[in-house]
């Protein structure tokens, strides 16, 4: 077996202390040696987990471009196959791994690079069980070693030896990395990277760093990049957006970039993630100042019992998250919104649940991202003892969505014979004679039409609902 070449380790405890992040807006620099060693040759990227990881792998891509590598849909066409692995529950990071599993007898018959980055390996004890019985992985990068890419790849090509460059003491903003985007109409952009929350189950702040907010003008400069290339949607990203600029020295908020943002006149604009603790009524403020601004909003509640969202270190109670829907509706009484809910956090009663289901019912959810609670070592959650056993909790699981779905499919149905715009997103997966597309409150619909369609605007008449999508017909 080779040796690996150790730049740098991770450290979870490490992470959550750096706090001063730099901006670079330095080019990545490619080698003659890469760019000859790439011609002809093809990548792959599996991506795992949310949007943070999916604009990384965009990232990837366009640093791979630049190297010279071509894009591959067919693993077996794959040079070189890179892995962004998911860290925020145990069953992401169980994909990965058997991902990695299943490349050991790929990578025995043909030559191939295998890079393995994401949440997963800035956890030390993944990258150490990676190391020790994953010896086909060549590459480990960590969630801020993007620009590392190109000198681990030569390091690796003419070496031979794994590289390990995984940082948890520093993580910056790097402004001038390379970019293909996975579509020519919808475009995520970083608002924010990392997260100062620290809820008390998650992961996330540990794997990607405190947060750090991007300059107003670096993203108003990328998002009129979008528009002038006629990007159709603009979704702003960021673990907490309301919490945006808070770690700038020049104090910005949320409502005032959105409100910038929404100004340079894109058909259709929309944030993740808001955070209920954070959130501001002036935030509903722009959004019903701007047509373009999508009315759709996720407010993730995760439980609806007071002492569990205090346990979980949410900062609210269920009355004030209620409070919001409540203002959000007033406001914009068309507004869809939708949440994520955890089950069966450690100790949870069965009354707590029902103040879960209580709450539920109260906010009638028009989607829902729902959980059962996965331990993640290094977590103050993972150390509390738990007297829930599994089958409880997804009997609970079970539950909830049952109660959902009631909910979802009743909103659907006063959709039923209006016309919405929706934006096709793609011919449909089973049927090449159907298109899918989504109306501006982010649900989905699926109608009979014209691949030509896709990426644009269309008028549809909804007909029928089926709780997860709508079924409608084109209206000419
Ligand atoms: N177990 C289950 N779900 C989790 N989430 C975050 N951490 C965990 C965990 N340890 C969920 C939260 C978050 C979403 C992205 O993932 O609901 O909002
Ligand atoms: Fe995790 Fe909480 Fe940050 Fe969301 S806000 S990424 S749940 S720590």
């Amino acid at each position: 077996m080779h040796k690996a070449i150790v730049h740098s380790l991770p450290s979870l405890k490490m992470a959550r202390l750096h706090r001063d992040a730099k901006t670079f807006y330095d080019e990545i620099k490619i080698t003659s040696f890469l760019k000859r060693y790439a011609k002809g040759k093809h990548y792959y990227i599996y991506t795992h987990g949310c949007q943070a990881n999916h604009r990384d792998s965009e990232h990837y891509a366009g640093i791979l471009t630049k190297i010279g590598f071509k894009k591959t849909e067919d693993i077996n066409q794959a040079d070189l196959v890179l892995i962004n692995t998911c860290a925020v529950r145990e069953n992401a990071e169980n994909k990965a791994l058997g991902e990695i599993g299943n490349l050991k007898g790929f990578k025995a018959k043909k030559h191939l690079t295998l890079i393995v980055t994401g949440c997963m390996v800035m956890e030390e004890k993944l990258t150490n069980e990676i190391l020790k019985t994953y010896p086909q992985v060549d590459i480990l990068l960590g969630t801020d070693d993007i620009v590392h890419l190109p000198n681990a790849l030569e390091e690796h090509l003419k070496t031979h030896n794994r590289i390990v460059e995984i940082h948890s003491d520093v993580f910056n903003i790097h402004e001038r990395l390379p970019s293909l985007r996975a579509s020519k109409f919808k475009a995520f952009v970083n608002i924010t990277y990392g997260c100062d929350n620290f809820c008390t189950y998650c992961i996330v702040p540990y794997t990607r760093g405190r947060q750090r907010s991007r300059d107003m003008k670096d993203i108003l400069a990328e998002c009129k990049a979008l528009v002038k290339a006629g990007y159709q949607e603009i979704t702003l990203l960021g673990q907490n957006v309301d919490s945006y600029g808070l770690d700038l020295k020049r104090k910005i908020r949320f409502a005032t970039l959105l409100d910038e943002v929404a100004k340079l006149d894109m058909p259709r604009l929309s944030f993740l993630t808001s955070h209920p603790h954070d959130f501001s009524l002036d935030i509903i403020k722009v959004m019903k100042r701007h047509k373009n601004i999508m009315p759709y909003l996720h407010l993730p509640v995760q439980a609806g019992d007071d002492r569990i969202l205090k346990i979980m270190g949410r900062k609210y109670t269920s009355k004030e998250y209620l409070n919001i829907i409540k203002a959000v509706k007033t406001a914009m009484p068309k507004i869809a919104i939708s949440t994520d809910i955890i089950v069966g956090f450690p100790n949870e009663t069965e009354a707590q649940f029902r103040n879960t289901l209580k709450l539920v019912k109260a906010a009638k959810y028009d989607s829902a991202f729902t959980f059962i609670y996965s331990p993640r070592s290094g977590t103050p959650a993972a150390k509390m003892k738990d007297n829930v056993s599994y089958q409880d909790k997804v009997k609970r699981f079970k539950q909830l969505n049952e109660l959902l779905k009631q909910q979802m499919s009743k909103n659907n149905e006063s959709l039923i014979n209006h016309v919405f715009p929706v934006l096709v997103d793609d011919v449909s997966k089973t049927n090449k004679t159907m298109l899918t597309g989504r109306l501006a409150n982010n649900k989905i619909v699926n109608f009979k039409g014209n691949k030509k369609l896709v990426g644009q605007i269309v008028k549809v008449k909804i007909n029928e609902e089926h709780i997860y999508f709508l079924m409608g017909s084109l209206v000419k």
